[in-house]
């Protein structure tokens, strides 16, 4: 207690320093007071068997005239590799809860068909498996993150898929692995155990799944150096009863002797509407504009009231939390099956995922992975596809310019920003994260939100002299602004110079609806 009234003390006091602006818009940055590192993984992704995400927007197979190598897309490992993706989420979502693994081992005209009974009760062939999805994450340089069937699945099946995929040659497991081709174990962390128990993964209690993950957890194997980093699937939003249930039995049982749990999930969508009508992708006004951005930041609340709940038990934070799914959901474009969620992407989208990574960095003590959804063709997508061709969206340049902030430190920053107001609301109108990489760089992301307005930011530093700048900007003057197939370059990133320092001060005039970010040394 003595010790934090220092440092509020310390805190105020060093502020005291800093010259006073009028500017109802400022940020006070300090250099040499970063604690936190922020995981890459906050950059993550998700590969759901959804729609064309997976068939068509990722794997085609190795006879495809489409450039691959074995069967994955050349083009969307290039794109991705670019963003550094960190992980990558398979195989869902509400399918991971249909899944039996073995329905995608061996030789693909072998594989038995099933129907996808969530997503548009379409054939699902299993050509793209187990040994596939790893071969994609080899390619991407990526974590696999892979979500096991509690829903409908039992722990043997689950056990087995572990062993499978990390164990010895030795092993039933490992020796089918050989015969399919694959003699080397691959290396697997982080491990769902079920998802979204609460609803599609089998409407469970969370008292019932409390239990369920703690049995399961406990069987599934470290095999040789393999660790599993084993993820509990969390509860419907704020549901916060259900985050104290499981931290609760996790701590009565000592989890972490165990090592049960790793990581506990949040899945956060943000609907401008209602699920019924949730509202148009691109053809919206300022009122939803306004609304989308409202609800988003309500991630940030969301995060503090389940890490408070978190901190009750595991004040040491050993347990993180993963927001595993998030991002905007639209309306389906006119015309596409419902069941594909498949929605355009506009600057919007660009803000809102900016937004929430600004939140998940400045909650990186205890947010250690994230994964939009998800990486082609559904919802929030990076990268649309139509048969050959290929567009990165508005959101998939917010991922490349904030590439910067994986693994970078966080530096404490205090920001005061003006309103963006509309018909009475407000909310404000910046949103900022700032971080250092390991050569020293500072990253300032800045974000106006504000559609109809320019805004001067002045950005202090405690003892920094910045030197050296470049900035990036993403903008459009228009809010709907977005890619298509056939004017794939309408909403991509530019250079940007509208800055200037004096001392310890960048002024910063940020575009109306714009996103920044600067490398500063
Ligand atoms: O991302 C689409 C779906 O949303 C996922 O399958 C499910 O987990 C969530 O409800």
């Amino acid at each position: 207690m003595k010790i934090s009234l220092l440092i509020l003390f310390l805190f105020f006091f060093s502020f005291a320093n800093f010259p006073q602006s009028e500017n109802p818009a400022q940020i006070f940055i300090y250099p040499d007071s970063g604690k936190y590192q922020i995981s890459r993984n906050i950059y993550g992704q998700f590969a759901e068997h959804l729609g064309h995400l997976i068939y068509g927007g990722i794997w085609v197979g190795d006879n495809s005239s489409i450039p691959n190598i074995g069967g994955i897309r050349t083009d969307i490992v290039r794109a991705l590799r670019e963003i550094k993706i960190p992980n990558l989420r398979w195989p869902g979502g509400c399918f991971a809860d249909e899944y039996h693994w073995r329905d995608g081992i061996g030789p693909r005209n072998d594989r038995p068909k099933t129907i996808n009974t969530n997503w548009g009760g379409v054939v699902e062939d299993n050509s793209f498996g187990t040994h596939e999805f790893m071969d994609l994450v080899e390619q991407l340089g990526c974590e696999p993150v892979i979500c096991g069937n509690i829903g409908s699945g039992t722990v043997e099946e689950m056990a087995d898929w572990v062993d499978y995929l990390t164990g010895d040659t030795l092993t039933a497991m490992g020796k089918l692995r050989k015969k399919n081709g694959r003699e080397k174990p691959w290396k697997v962390k982080f491990w769902g155990v079920g998802n979204e128990t609460w609803g599609c993964g089998g409407i469970m209690s969370a008292e019932f799944y409390s239990e369920e993950l703690a049995r399961y957890s406990h069987l599934l194997k470290n095999n040789g150096n393999n660790r599993l980093y084993k993820i509990a699937s969390g509860g419907l939003e704020s549901d916060y009863n259900w985050t104290e249930t499981i931290m609760k039995k996790w701590s009565n049982t000592q989890g972490w002797l165990q090592g049960y749990l790793g990581g506990y999930s949040l899945h956060y969508y943000t609907v401008t509407h209602d699920w019924d009508h949730k509202g148009s992708a691109t053809n919206f006004n300022e009122e939803d504009w306004f609304t989308t951005i409202f609800k988003t930041r309500r991630m940030d609340t969301l995060i503090t009231n389940h890490s408070r709940v978190m901190d009750k038990f595991d004040p040491e934070k050993r347990i993180g939390l993963i927001v595993d799914e998030w991002g905007d959901w639209h309306d389906v474009e006119p015309g596409t099956n419902p069941g594909f969620l498949y929605q355009q992407n506009t600057l919007r989208d660009a803000v809102v995922a900016a937004i929430n990574l600004n939140i998940f960095n400045k909650h990186c003590d205890r947010v250690k992975m994230a994964n939009i959804a998800q990486v082609v063709n559904v919802l929030q997508a990076l990268i649309l596809t139509n048969k050959d061709k290929m567009i990165l969206t508005p959101t998939y340049y917010v991922f490349d310019l904030y590439k910067v902030h994986q693994d970078a430190t966080l530096l404490p920053i205090e920001l005061k920003s003006e309103d963006y107001e509309l018909n009475g609301q407000k909310t404000p109108a910046i949103s900022s994260s700032v971080t250092k990489s390991a050569d020293g760089t500072i990253n300032l992301s800045l974000v106006n939100v504000n559609p109809d307005k320019s805004i001067e930011i002045p950005c202090i530093f405690k003892k920094f002299n910045p030197k050296e700048i470049t900035g990036k900007i993403l903008t459009s003057s228009e809010m709907q602004a977005h890619n298509t197939f056939e004017e794939p370059n309408n909403v991509t990133i530019k250079d940007f110079g509208q800055f200037k320092i004096e001392g310890n001060k960048i002024t910063v005039k940020m575009p109306s609806k714009s996103i920044v970010v600067l490398k500063v040394k």
